[in-house]
């Protein structure tokens, strides 16, 4: 998650029993490089073990500025780091290529997994057969952040795909977007997910660097508070993403004006004016559909313990439905 992880929360949720990732999209290579040191030091009997987090980069971002995107990868390589996230963009191969081919990659001991977030079938199928991505993660409508603007709910999509790619040699393929509990999770797990994406849930976390007022924007939202919108990327100025994507947070006064037609410049200036300001009404809170169910802030050992208990109880609790 750009702009809502750090080292520490990614650390903290392997070391809880998952894989952490960081969003790299609007760091820098030397920020990225001192990041991953971090990390490596926190770490003190890894010896020449990979890096266990991933890192994450937006495609379109990484288009934009070709020879910075690939100092990006060159350093997440030569720190051994144990997977690249490559996600919305219209040349997502370019950059699994570059992971590929980089002399980086043949100086690294280990080869980063490729996960490939895609908001449609079709797109998993080209990750999965021509691109030949490690791990496929399918990104329903519910998700927070950017995703597919008509992408069907991760359950439809989990089930689209994992029927247009079955049997051996396909890739896992996890399941992202509005979870928010363990039973969620153990509901994908039945579907026949790999795995579970958590966004939004490590968001209510002491460890997240969103603002306190951000924080108390998620724990008001309420189910219906959060929208798929071009909105608050046009209050922030962010224009280069594709068409066929827009973005989930919670629904405020920047929407309904965008909506209104009020000109961009002024919203974005009540938007600047409102994060300085703390006001709820014109900041940019992303979020997932799931935000309706988180009622508190925890670290995010606690998160990864609650998730873990909860998954095991509900996965427990299926099975007795065997029982005779
Ligand atoms: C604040 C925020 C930032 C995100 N940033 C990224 C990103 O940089 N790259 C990406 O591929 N997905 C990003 N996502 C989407 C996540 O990868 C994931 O699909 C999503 O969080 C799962 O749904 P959930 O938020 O309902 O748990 C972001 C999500 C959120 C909430």
């Amino acid at each position: 998650m750009a702009g809502a992880t750090s080292p520490t929360t990614a650390l903290e949720v392997t070391r809880g029993g998952g894989f952490g990732f960081v969003g790299a999209a609007f760091s820098t290579p030397e920020k990225l490089a001192e990041d991953l040191t971090f990390v490596r030091d926190s770490i003190p009997d890894l010896g020449n073990q990979p890096l266990p987090i991933g890192i994450g980069f937006i495609g379109w971002l990484l288009d934009a500025k070709e020879d910075v995107s690939k100092q990006f990868i060159d350093v997440v390589l030569e720190n051994d780091v144990r997977a690249v996230w490559l996600a919305f963009g219209d040349d997502v191969y370019r950059w699994i290529e570059y992971v590929r081919s980089s002399p980086a990659n043949a100086r690294a001991s280990h080869k980063p997994l490729i996960f490939v977030q895609v908001t449609s079938v079709e797109e998993a199928l080209l990750a999965a057969k021509e691109w030949k991505a490690d791990v496929i993660v399918a990104q329903g409508t519910e998700a927070g952040g950017h995703g597919g603007a008509t992408t069907p709910s991760t359950f439809t999509l989990v089930s689209e795909i994992l029927a247009a790619l079955p049997g051996d040699g396909a890739p896992p393929v996890l399941a992202a977007g509005g979870m928010a509990t363990g039973s969620q999770v153990a509901a994908y797990l039945t579907l026949g997910a790999a795995g579970a994406v958590l966004g939004t849930r490590f968001l209510l976390t002491t460890e997240c660097p969103y603002t306190d007022a951000q924080k108390a924007a998620l724990l008001a939202a309420k189910s219906g508070s959060t929208v798929r919108t071009m909105a608050l990327d046009y209050a922030r100025g962010t224009y280069g993403w594709p068409e066929r994507l827009n973005g989930r947070g919670i629904r405020n006064k920047i929407v309904d004006e965008i909506e209104a037609g009020v000109p961009h410049e002024i919203v974005q200036e009540k938007y600047k004016k409102g994060t300085e300001a703390n006001d709820a009404d014109y900041m940019v809170v992303w979020c997932g559909q799931g935000v309706s169910l988180m009622k508190e802030i925890k670290p995010v050992k606690d998160v990864m313990a609650e998730l873990h208990t909860d998954i095991v109880r509900q996965l427990q609790k299926t099975q007795g439905l065997l029982d005779d």
